[in-house]
């Protein structure tokens, strides 16, 4: 398969992380016959820098005449205590989002056998775990109309869904429900806010097209809680934005470290694929990050391309890893810590 690939290294520790994805990527290309050609472009307060423009139009253009989109992390300390700073690196993620059409942002949470302890968490708790968040990820609070009023004393942020946005998100739900154990959560507020009574709703009223899975309906705080203390009884959870940016960090907790955790951003057409965690500003440059969360999106983008194989042959050398102990200095405990690229070449040669 020849395959173009968009590759926004963006900001923080997203050049080393995607450095090694890309390393594992041409190894499975040369394994397994395919050409992929990748499509540097700018993203971040890396183009920040360069266009004064996190998302610029030449990275659009790019993005959206490849086949997939590689992304490492974005964000920068600069901006952080700068609340009134104008451009914002995160803005970059959100349109790039927005423009791509990427309304479900998939979270799977799983364990490693060989990091099991290594989570805050009771093993007794967390073994077997495996489940995914549907995030929606172009509505929300994140999008709806925000302003100061009263000279700037006060300040709102709206949470607005349509059906219709509301439909294609559970649908996505339904589907994955339907290839797993046929169990799908729907996480709202629907005891206070008007916008989770229609997210209700809208998936009640879906529950007669596939009824084959059990759905329950579950508010977002109770699964807070539930999701530490018996994640097992989670399988496929269907959640609006800002309540799935959330519980996914929460629920990173759970794999022992934000930094195994992949995810994939799906829509109509062209997946953008980028671990969960952030940019990590303080490791930046130090070759210290742990690659595998991007590694791991990687296997993501190879999946839908239906390329179940590749996807496979990346997951299976990464658990080699995290079994003979190469990994990077947040999993390593006292034990040897390999550099980010070291991991990575291992990765590569093993492949
Ligand atoms: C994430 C991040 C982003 C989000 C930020 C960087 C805008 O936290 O991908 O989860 O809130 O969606
Ligand atoms: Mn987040």
């Amino acid at each position: 398969m020849k395959l173009n690939i968009a590759l926004l290294a963006g900001d923080g520790i997203g050049p080393e992380v995607i450095d090694q994805a890309v390393k594992v990527c041409n190894a499975i290309a040369s394994k397994y016959n395919h050409e992929l050609n990748w499509r540097p472009a700018l993203t971040g307060a890396a183009a920040i820098d360069v266009v004064g423009e996190p998302y610029p139009d030449e990275t659009h253009e790019i993005c959206v005449s490849s086949d997939a989109v590689l992304f490492g992390a974005i964000g920068h300390p600069r901006f952080d205590n700068d609340p009134s700073a104008k451009v914002r690196p995160e803005q970059g993620l959100l349109k790039m989002r927005k423009k791509l059409g990427l309304f479900a942002n998939v979270r799977p949470t799983f364990t490693f056998p060989s990091l099991i302890d290594k989570s805050p968490l009771k093993r007794e708790r967390i073994e077997g775990t495996d489940l995914v968040f549907l995030r929606e990820l172009t509505g929300g609070i994140y999008f709806g109309k925000r302003g100061r009023e009263d000279n700037g004393n006060t300040a709102y942020d709206t949470c607005t869904y349509t059906r219709k946005e509301v439909q294609r998100l559970a649908k996505k739900g339904f589907e994955m429900a339907m290839k797993r154990s046929k169990k799908l959560c729907c996480v709202d507020k629907a005891n206070v806010l008007e916008s989770s009574r229609l997210w209700r709703e809208t998936v009640q009223a879906m529950e007669k097209d596939y009824p084959e899975v059990t759905v329950s309906y579950e508010f977002v705080d109770a699964v807070a809680m539930r999701l530490v203390q018996w994640p097992n009884s989670y399988d496929v959870l269907i959640t609006e934005n800002l309540f799935g940016d959330i519980l996914t960090d929460e629920a990173s907790v759970i794999s022992g470290s934000m930094g195994l955790m992949p995810s994939a951003s799906i829509g109509d057409s062209i997946g953008l694929y980028e671990p969960i965690h952030g940019s990590y500003p303080q490791a930046a440059g130090k070759d210290i990050a742990n690659p595998l969360a991007t590694v791991l999106s990687a296997a993501m983008m190879f999946e839908d391309f239906n390329l179940l194989d590749e996807a496979q042959a990346i997951r299976d050398v990464v658990n080699k890893s995290l079994d003979q102990g190469i990994v990077t200095e947040d999993l390593a405990e006292g034990a040897k810590a390999y550099k980010t690229s070291e991991v990575g070449d291992w990765l590569a040669s093993r492949i």
